[in-house]
């Protein structure tokens, strides 16, 4: 099984299973003398973390990060920094029947096909949303790096569940109130309906999808290696690779379509000596490249596959057509856990281009 591993100078490796003993992360290339901790990488890992609300699965897992290599005296080395959870509330048993019925809308199937049986199937194992705290691991560090280095603030909410969407909140309120609530949207009022939203749902045995919207600030001009890791490209790749993420667009997006040229371009202006633009219809993105106003994207998140009510399935034991009630505790909508998986997948890509860029040296000053 290979594609576990992400990035050219900021190198994510992702390893573990969501009912093995642990899942990980190993990052290569970060520069000397960035400042972390555990700690640092724990509040990330506590944003994403199941267990903590009515809208999310009931799995509860504590997520407690450890640092096993890379940092000495509170700063990296520059040497690879290798990273694990242990899991811990598994219930192996309640997968025992996805075995041999693949579960509608999962992964159950392809990877028992490709895998020829061998795979480790229970919680879906590498095709688990558990994977995402690898990325958060990873990406915990990345956004620091970005933040310490160059000021890169990177800020995702939740824009919209199921049918109900938040307008266009300001970063002020991004910002502040975007963790404030267990749907992750900066509008308290539209928060409470996308909740309600939710728990309705899950009652009636079914499950939301949604979207998630990011922006980064303060990137410099120039972040982007053209053409095949263009930023809008790779950001697309990896926003892709988190699990049940079916669309990414950026700026005005798909209805981009039905703009004409002149509504869509974002016209330049001089602003204190600096070249801006007043719209942001291209998402902070030129040719590849970020040219100096907030990167801006969203990711469509499609209804979690696994729902309680009675579906349609095969027995592939006994090659006969059946029905089936999906076991286990699954999240009734992956969009407010996705929210933290958004930013700090967006840190990895971002150090990773911003290093190669060269914007972020191979040691950092300041350190000692
Ligand atoms: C944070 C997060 C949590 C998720 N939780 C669940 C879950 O509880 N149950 C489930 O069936 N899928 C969950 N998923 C989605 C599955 O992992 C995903 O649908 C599956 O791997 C198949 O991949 P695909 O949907 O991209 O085809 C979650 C995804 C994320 C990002």
């Amino acid at each position: 099984m290979t594609g576990n591993i992400y990035g050219e100078n900021f190198v994510l490796v992702s390893f573990g299973e969501s009912h093995g003993s642990c899942v990980g992360a190993v990052v290569d290339g970060c520069p000397a003398g960035l400042r972390i901790s555990e700690e640092d990488v724990q509040k990330e890992l506590d944003l994403r973390r199941p267990g903590t609300s009515i809208v999310t699965t009931q799995r509860r897992e504590e997520d407690r990060v450890e640092v096993l290599s890379g940092v000495f005296g509170g700063f990296t080395t520059g040497a690879p920094v290798a990273m694990l959870i242990r899991n811990a509330d598994k219930d192996p048993k309640a997968y025992l029947e996805i075995q041999d019925k693949p579960r509608p809308g999962h992964a159950d199937y392809t990877a028992r096909v490709k895998y020829g049986g061998f795979n480790d199937w229970r919680g879906g194992g590498r095709f688990s949303g558990r994977i995402t705290a690898t990325f958060v691991m990873g990406g915990a560090i990345a956004k620091k790096l970005l933040m310490d280095a160059l000021g890169v603030e990177i800020l995702a909410f939740t824009r919209e569940i199921g049918g109900t969407r938040v307008g266009d909140p300001t970063i002020e309120e991004i910002r502040r109130n975007r963790y404030s609530n267990e749907v992750r949207c900066p509008d308290p009022e539209v928060a409470e309906r996308m909740k309600k939203e939710i728990i309705g749902i899950r009652g009636a045995g079914d499950s939301l999808g949604g979207v998630v919207e990011c922006v980064a600030l303060n990137l410099p001009v120039g972040v982007g290696e053209p053409v095949f890791s263009s930023l809008d490209s790779d950001l697309a790749r990896m926003m892709l690779s988190i699990p049940a993420a079916k669309g990414v667009d950026f700026g005005s997006g798909f209805a981009a379509a039905g703009m004409k040229g002149s509504e869509n371009n974002d016209p330049f202006f001089y602003e204190g000596g600096k070249v801006v633009t007043h719209t942001n219809n291209s998402g902070g993105i030129l040719g590849g490249l970020t040219n100096g106003m907030p990167l801006r994207f969203r990711v469509v998140f499609k209804p979690t596959s696994s729902i309680a009510s009675l579906q349609r399935t095969v027995s592939m034991s006994k090659k006969v057509d059946t029905e089936f009630r999906v076991p286990g505790r699954h999240d009734p909508t992956v969009v407010p856990r996705a929210v933290p998986v958004v930013e700090n997948a967006a840190a990895l890509v971002l150090a990773d281009l911003a290093i190669r860029g060269g914007f972020i040296p191979p040691v950092l000053e300041g350190g000692r």
